[in-house]
């Protein structure tokens, strides 16, 4: 099985020329990817100009099909946009748009009837760490994000770990905790569906660390934020493949 590769570009870059610029420089440098697959994940509207020659995904979605929403995006129009992916429930989301497990376990269930894969983001903040309550606030997260899924469409949703104080700081996780967290979630998922899950890891991933997590930690791919907007993407998909 190929390891995922995410690229998560947030709230970048602010032209369609750069946006365009960014991918065609990583589709020209990796024509030949063996051992991965490439989603990238621009911001919405980028996503019907961006050429396909990997798998696009979405930031977010809403949780209804269609209606008067406004402002919002429904995991069918993202299919209709020939959309892949979609990223559910990133830290940011949940920071700065206030999103509860229970929204995303809605968005995950509708997203799931228009053919989207959910890209499951759980993560403990720093103080849950320090207080170890890392593992027991993980498990409530996937939990409650799988609460009323049957087992063939838990079986669809890739779980990524991304401790929230690792995102964005340069500070990853060591192996060895990324680990004990994945181990964790897939626990949660045996317990419930009898079923093992891909799991992905993301938080400051760079060149330096991107093999570790899939070759030392076990995960089956990475969830990939600042490192996917310049050349140290290209750096990194070179060296996993
Ligand atoms: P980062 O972001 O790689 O810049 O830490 C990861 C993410 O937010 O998904």
């Amino acid at each position: 099985m190929k390891y995922l590769i995410v690229a998560n570009w947030k709230m970048n870059p602010v032209s369609l020329k750069s946006a365009e610029r960014i991918l065609d420089s990583v589709v020209k440098k990796n024509n030949k990817l063996t051992k991965t697959d490439v989603v990238i994940c621009p911001p919405f509207l980028y996503i019907p100009f961006l050429k396909k020659d990997f798998k696009i995904g979405a930031q977010n979605c809403f949780s209804e099909k269609e209606g008067s929403f406004t402002g919002e995006i429904s995991p069918f129009q993202l299919r209709d946009m020939n959309c892949d992916y979609v990223i559910l429930g990133h830290s940011e989301r949940r920071k700065y748009f206030k999103e509860t497990d229970e929204l995303i376990n809605d968005k995950i269930k509708e997203s799931l009837k228009s053919k989207l894969i959910p890209i499951v983001c759980v993560g403990e903040g720093k103080e849950e760490r320090k207080r170890g309550k890392a593992f027991s606030f993980v498990e409530s997260q996937v939990s409650k994000c799988l609460a009323g899924l049957s087992k063939k469409e838990a079986k669809k949703i890739v779980f990524a770990y991304e401790p929230v104080w690792a995102i964005g700081s340069g500070n990853p996780a060591s192996f060895k905790d990324a680990e004990e967290m994945r181990i964790c979630i897939q626990k949660v998922f045996l317990k419930t569906f009898d079923i093992s899950p891909k799991i992905i890891y993301g938080g400051s991933v760079d060149v330096d660390n991107a093999s570790g997590y899939l070759e030392e930690a076990g995960f089956k791919g990475l969830l990939i934020g600042g490192a996917s907007l310049d050349k140290r993407f290209s750096e990194i998909l070179r060296i996993l493949n």
